[in-house]
């Protein structure tokens, strides 16, 4: 072979590695709780844990509790790791999202359902922008959440919104202001978890309630990776605004490898998706498509 073929096929295959390994977000550096997190209400639902390294939220029939971050964020990447509440957890719902402060205002949402002992969880999506929500979507999960901690996270940069799952990608929300729908990109946003008594509505539409006999009811979390453009709430932007490496081209969009992931959570474990909801939605939402969701 000739050495400049050679090259070729060299230069070739670090393109290919490059791009593979590129896309996924920086791995998350595990720091304590009170790092980037302090309590929001009832202080004393919250065990600490190893100095704080974990924690555990408390829910039973007195009260629920939660925290969040201590700054506000535009844009970045924040991820938790998280076992949720085992055995019988239905009626419960565990929440980890981040919101921004105004009226009109932006959030990026994880839920997690609880269920009966053995049944399994949901994991409810949604993104709310310019105050308006009412982008559900809900899935399994393809193992089972309480035995063991997995990672949550959310990539926000101006061209998307990704939510992972150990690193699988759950859902994508792309920037389609072009199609005239709002995206979150001028309101910072802070990071919050909680743990509360949903039983009107979260375990098979609130068929099951919450049996407090089984109280109390324990999420445990670790890791409490923020690294995000921190900005005082009233900011308009960030000041680092292009220069971060969520910015970067290879963060403005899932690549293939990604979107095979993607579709197969979607074909494998999908219960509901706004996108595909005739019935409430007889147009589909302008961002389904670019979203890949139909
Ligand atoms: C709970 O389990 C039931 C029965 O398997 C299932 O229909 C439901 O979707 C599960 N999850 C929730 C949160 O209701």
């Amino acid at each position: 072979m000739a050495s400049h073929q050679a090259w070729i096929v060299v230069v070739g295959l670090l393109l290919m590695v490059s791009v593979t390994l590129a896309t996924a977000p920086r791995k998350p550096v595990d720091v304590p709780f009170s790092r980037n997190y302090v309590p929001t209400w009832a202080f004393d639902h919250i065990k600490y844990i190893n100095g704080g390294s974990q924690i555990q939220l408390v829910l039973d029939k007195y009260t629920g509790t939660g925290f969040q971050s201590k700054g506000s964020y535009l844009f970045g990447h924040f991820s938790m790791q998280m076992k949720l509440v085992p055995g019988d957890s239905a009626g419960t719902v565990t929440a980890f999202y981040l919101s921004s402060q105004n009226a009109e205002h932006d959030e990026i949402d994880f839920e997690f359902l609880g269920n009966r002992t053995g049944q399994p969880y949901i994991v409810q999506t949604n993104v709310f922008t310019g105050g308006k929500g009412d982008r559900e979507q809900r899935i399994f999960l393809w193992f089972d959440p309480t035995t063991a901690y997995h990672s949550y996270s959310v990539l926000w940069n101006m061209y998307q919104i990704v939510f992972f799952v150990d690193d699988v990608p759950i859902r994508v929300f792309k920037n389609c202001k072009e199609m005239g729908v709002r995206f979150p990109f001028n309101q910072p946003m802070k990071i919050y978890s909680s743990l509360w008594n949903a039983d009107d509505w979260a375990t098979r539409g609130g068929l099951e309630k919450t049996d407090w006999s089984k109280a109390p009811f324990i999420a445990s979390y670790k890791s409490f990776h923020i690294d995000g453009c921190e900005a005082s709430v009233e900011a308009k932007f960030c000041a680092t605004q292009g220069k971060r490496w969520w910015d970067q081209k290879e963060f403005q969009d899932l690549d293939s490898y990604q979107y095979r992931r993607l579709s197969w959570v979607r074909s494998r474990f999908t219960i509901y998706n706004y996108c595909t909801d005739r019935s409430r939605y007889p147009t589909v939402p302008p961002e389904c498509k670019k979203d890949r969701d139909v």
